[in-house]
């Protein structure tokens, strides 16, 4: 039996659904019943009937399903893909900020661990961050780890002041797009689109900033793009928009996102493995902070 067949026939057996990140390898993505960015994976958890969630991302999206849905058995495939930015921020370093600015909300990016996230008065995605900060009524916000994001944010919202926690915090994939690569892209033609986890010298050189749910609801808007993300998006596009032609940086990888193969699928399947186990009092503390963010919407 090929791989994909024992995988499917697992998947019936365990009354399993599998989502999967648009960074994920293709082989995965292919697998997968449902492909989307942070906030859509969320709201597919959240409303699933299927008694196994195989989440086929990082580690905080695992637990982002299980706070979510947690009646549920969530699995990761690989236990250690984690997103290094998430480890940039702790619950010390938000205690420390909220005790200097007693008045400020505290906005955490989905990117961060499930005691951060109890924690905070709001959970936000890059297709939602906007929104979410508007929805507030303090001036002041605490936005973290994610400083590139906060920086959208503050450029959109100029009303109020976003305080970036911790003041570098950044993904080191999106950190390393270049004003070179704007140049290329520039040279090659095409619209250019980039995540807003890119520094602000590349998002205000960019056609468009969107989440990787948002890359793909602009693409029907041009015939050529640039994208300016971690390279597994150009998959999920082409395979969406066959005709039309998406450039990636080869070298823009995120490791923890590469590290599911098809073999860790299936023994995540066969062998119910890595199931994710929360501290109660920390998961409904941060499932009160993902609501909120829900209940905004994108
Ligand atoms: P999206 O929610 O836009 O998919 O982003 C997740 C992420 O980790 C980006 O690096
Ligand atoms: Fe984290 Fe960056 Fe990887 Fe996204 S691409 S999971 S932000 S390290």
């Amino acid at each position: 039996m090929r791989i994909q067949e024992r995988i499917r026939a697992l998947k019936e057996e365990r009354d399993a659904v599998i989502l999967a990140h648009n960074y994920q390898r293709p082989e995965i993505q292919d697998m997968a019943d449902i492909v989307g960015d942070s906030l859509e994976l969320a709201v597919s958890a959240k409303g699933t009937d299927a008694a196994v969630i195989v989440l086929c991302g990082v580690d905080f999206m695992a637990e982002t399903a299980k706070i979510l849905n947690p009646g549920k058995t969530v699995l990761l495939p690989v236990k250690d893909a984690t997103c290094p930015m998430a480890h940039q921020l702790t619950p010390g370093m938000i205690r420390e900020a909220r005790a200097s600015h007693p008045d400020a909300s505290v906005v955490l990016y989905v990117n961060s661990t499930a005691e951060s996230k109890a924690l905070a008065d709001i959970v936000c995605t890059s297709a939602n961050a906007v929104k979410v900060v508007r929805s507030l009524h303090t001036r002041e916000v605490l936005f973290g780890p994610d400083c590139n994001l906060a920086a959208y944010v503050q450029n959109l919202i100029p009303e109020k002041e976003i305080i970036p926690l911790p003041p570098g915090g950044h993904c080191y994939v999106h950190e390393a797009f270049t004003r070179d690569d704007l140049g290329r892209a520039r040279k090659r033609g095409g619209k250019i689109i980039c995540h807003p986890e890119c520094r602000p010298e590349i998002q205000e050189g960019a056609d468009v900033i969107a989440s990787t749910g948002g890359m793909v609801r602009a693409a029907p808007g041009a015939e050529t793009w640039n994208i300016l993300t971690e390279q597994g998006m150009g998959y999920r596009l082409e395979r969406l928009f066959p005709t039309k032609t998406f450039y990636t940086k080869e070298e823009a990888i995120c490791t923890d996102m590469k590290k599911i193969t098809l073999p860790d699928l299936c023994r995540s399947l066969e062998r119910m493995q890595y199931e994710v186990i929360l501290d109660p009092v920390v998961a409904s503390r941060a499932r009160a902070a993902i609501d909120r963010m829900i209940a905004v919407g994108r």
